[in-house]
């Protein structure tokens, strides 16, 4: 049975500042995709949030980058928005730039993951959900999952992967794709998704069958709205078990946190820390940045879940390290390189500063 996994997201308002999401926002998002279940428009659906950043989960029969599900959650969005607006939330309709639907949310500001599949025997599925990071922030991790064996070792001593993954990388500044089969083009991969801010990884497939294995959302927000709103805190789908990574493996990338853009005022580098979704409420410096991580079975596209897989004890190490991370770099203050690298301010609030102050530079004599 062919089923496809939507997963669109937007912050529509933060509560408080930008640390958390208002549960009456949350519970119109329910109440509207409650009434698309009921219609027969999603088989099924789970709301849910990380940080300020609202989550819809869903399954349907109408494919990829479908206008009702787009519309669906444009509408959605809208409503919670009107919420968020009685509540005075802060930033509300934050990521919504535009008040005009034209068929397809992408562009318009929410973040986007989808993939039609055939629903397999077994089909484990793992959901990261990030906030006060980029789209990028899922190089690393899908790195790992799919082609590193220090970390899957699968990759190794499972005959059904051994062939290996592809990786659609965009390049999200000139707008162009380039795929890569690994392992044997590993070294061209890393080149340029070691560069995250502007090459993401956008899908990963099982190169023997061709099926899709992952994909995430690469919206740039300010690349969009051309101006700093919000970082783009990005979603991914993974697919697990069978032919794909087992579920150990795909979350084995985050038991040591590494560095993303994002925290205060999306400007910052800190560690993203693995957390169950209760305590997605990055409040420190407003972060450190979160990844949060929800498994489902899926069954004739039932969401059979969540089951919060960082809800773990096994993830404490985890989160001190990140802790220790974020204290080293927030000692750096305003300097490089806890603060972002000139050319990715430009893309945030710098501009406006260095404007105010252009006429006041001189010319040196030598
Ligand atoms: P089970 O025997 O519990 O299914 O585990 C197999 C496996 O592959 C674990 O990664
Ligand atoms: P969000 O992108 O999560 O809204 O965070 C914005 C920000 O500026 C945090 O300091
Ligand atoms: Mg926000
Ligand atoms: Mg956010």
């Amino acid at each position: 049975m062919k089923v496809t996994l939507s997963v669109i997201k937007a912050d529509i308002g933060g509560w408080v500042g930008h640390s958390d999401s208002h549960p009456e926002v949350l519970a119109k998002a329910e109440e509207m995709m409650a009434r698309a279940k009921k219609e027969g428009t999603l088989i099924d659906y789970h709301v849910t949030k990380c940080g300020d950043d609202a989550q819809l989960i869903m399954t349907h029969n109408h494919g990829e980058e479908n206008e009702l599900i787009h519309k669906l959650s444009w509408d959605t969005f809208l409503a919670c928005t009107e919420v968020a607006k009685k509540l005075k939330l802060h930033g509300a309709g934050q990521d919504l730039l535009s008040d005009a639907f034209s068929g397809n949310v992408k562009g318009m500001g929410p973040g986007v993951a989808e993939c039609e599949i055939e629903e397999r025997g077994a089909e484990s599925i793992i959901i990261f959900m990030a906030d006060k990071t980029s789209s990028g922030a899922w190089n690393l991790p899908l790195y790992k999952i799919f082609a590193d064996p220090f970390n899957t070792i699968g990759l190794v001593i499972a005959g059904n992967m051994h062939t290996g993954f592809a990786f659609e990388v965009h390049d999200v500044k000139e707008h162009k794709k380039v795929t890569f089969n690994c392992p044997e083009e590993i070294y061209d991969l890393l080149v340029f998704i070691g560069a995250p801010s502007r090459f993401c990884i956008k899908s990963v497939y099982h190169r023997d069958s061709g099926e899709i294995a992952a994909v995430s959302s690469t919206q740039k927000l300010s690349l969009m709205a051309g101006r700093y709103v919000g970082k783009d805190d990005p979603v991914c789908i993974v697919r697990a078990q069978g032919h794909f990574p087992a579920v150990g493996e795909v979350l084995e990338p985050f038991a040591h946190p590494f560095y993303v853009e994002g925290w205060m005022r999306g400007s910052h580098m800190g560690p993203l820390m693995p957390v169950s979704v209760p305590d997605a409420t990055p409040s420190r410096f407003d972060g450190p940045p979160r990844v949060t991580s929800l498994g489902f079975q899926l069954a004739g596209g039932k969401l059979i879940g969540p089951k919060d897989m960082f809800d773990d004890i096994s993830f404490e190490n985890a989160r001190a390290e990140a802790n220790l991370m974020a204290d080293i770099m927030r000692q750096h203050g305003p300097f490089e390189p806890h603060r972002l690298p000139l050319d990715e301010m430009e893309y945030t609030t710098m501009p406006q500063v260095v404007d105010k102050l252009k006429d006041r530079f001189e010319i040196l004599e030598d």
